[in-house]
């Protein structure tokens, strides 16, 4: 499924309206939600995820991963290209379907996609013909919500990225940090107790990756869903997750997994020696495998 296909298809037609969406939390905005204690447990356990070629001959992209993320919690997933970051979230966000083991978010298992969980990818998957609301709206489309209401949402969505003043332009009119803040509105429109991210700051520029980092960091401290973020940059996973998870070469496997108890704000250049430390360990560890190219 394309990345555009899959966020149309994010509710099925049997879906249930999340609460954010259905107005029992009318008077919050598109954040500040009240999160039971166990929203957005994630558990991945013994997941396997292969592929068939057109010859019928079987591919393992991931093989026997284990990975529990706990409500709140900001998980890093790292390791080299092609060994299966992208797999194992697209099977998280119910895109793939595992061929062992399962992957329950709240104690339900993971079959379909579903509009708890929200995701993000690299290329932002934005409707060119769209205006920035208008993206944001048809996200919305598949519940019945009146039409103002969905542009109200829409628009504090944007507000909550700092795309108040953007809401009317198309995103042939917005930079790429810009296209991102649309995409991230897509998704929070949602409430979503789980967010997925796919090397969601990877096209951007160093500066507006700082300031995406930070923004992220910001939405994510307001509502307290469990985040699995997908990146190439060491740095990235250090200074925003909790917890980072090491893939080895395919098929990938856990090879570490590193605790980040660093206080918060992190900065690259306030870096004290146990980060460093845990820098130069997740290094090493990719170092160790081989090269894709
Ligand atoms: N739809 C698919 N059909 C067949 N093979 C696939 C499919 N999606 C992924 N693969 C294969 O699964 C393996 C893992 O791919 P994946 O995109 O998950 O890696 P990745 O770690 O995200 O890589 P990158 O860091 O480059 O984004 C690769 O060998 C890839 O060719
Ligand atoms: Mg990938």
């Amino acid at each position: 499924m394309t990345a555009a296909a899959a966020l149309i298809a994010v509710a099925p037609d049997d879906a249930e309206i999340p609460e954010e969406i259905s107005g029992d939390h009318a008077s919050s905005s598109a954040g500040r939600r009240k999160t039971p204690a166990t929203e957005g447990r994630i558990l991945i356990s013994k997941v396997s995820i292969g592929f068939k070629d057109r010859k019928g001959r079987h591919t393992h992209a991931v093989e026997d991963i284990d990975i529990a993320i706990e409500p709140g919690e900001f998980a890093a997933l790292i390791g080299p290209s092609g060994c299966g970051k992208s797999t194992l979230l697209n099977a998280v966000a119910g895109f793939v379907s595992p061929v062992a083991g399962s992957i329950l978010v709240d104690s339900v298992r993971i079959t379909k996609p579903l509009p708890s969980i929200g995701t993000v990818f690299q290329n932002f998957a934005l409707f060119p013909w769209l205006t920035a609301v208008g993206n944001v709206e048809f996200a919305l489309k598949q519940f019945r919500l009146p039409r103002d209401e969905r542009r109200q949402r829409a628009l504090l969505a944007l507000a909550e990225v700092g795309l108040a003043e953007h809401a009317e332009k198309y995103p042939g009119q917005l930079s790429g940090g810009m296209k991102q803040r649309v995409a991230i509105a897509r998704t929070l429109v949602f409430g979503p107790s789980v967010l997925l991210m796919d090397e969601p700051f990877g096209a951007l520029d160093a500066q507006t990756r700082l300031s995406m980092q930070g923004l992220l960091l910001d939405l994510w401290e307001k509502r307290r869903s469990s985040v699995l973020f997908v990146t190439h940059d060491v740095d990235e996973a250090l200074i925003l997750a909790d917890v980072v998870y090491v893939m080895s070469a395919a098929p990938g496997r856990i090879t570490r997994r590193i605790v980040v108890d660093t206080p918060r704000p992190r900065a690259v250049d306030r870096l004290d020696q146990a980060f460093l430390n845990r820098r130069a360990e997740i290094i090493g560890l990719l170092q160790q495998q081989p090269s894709p190219l």
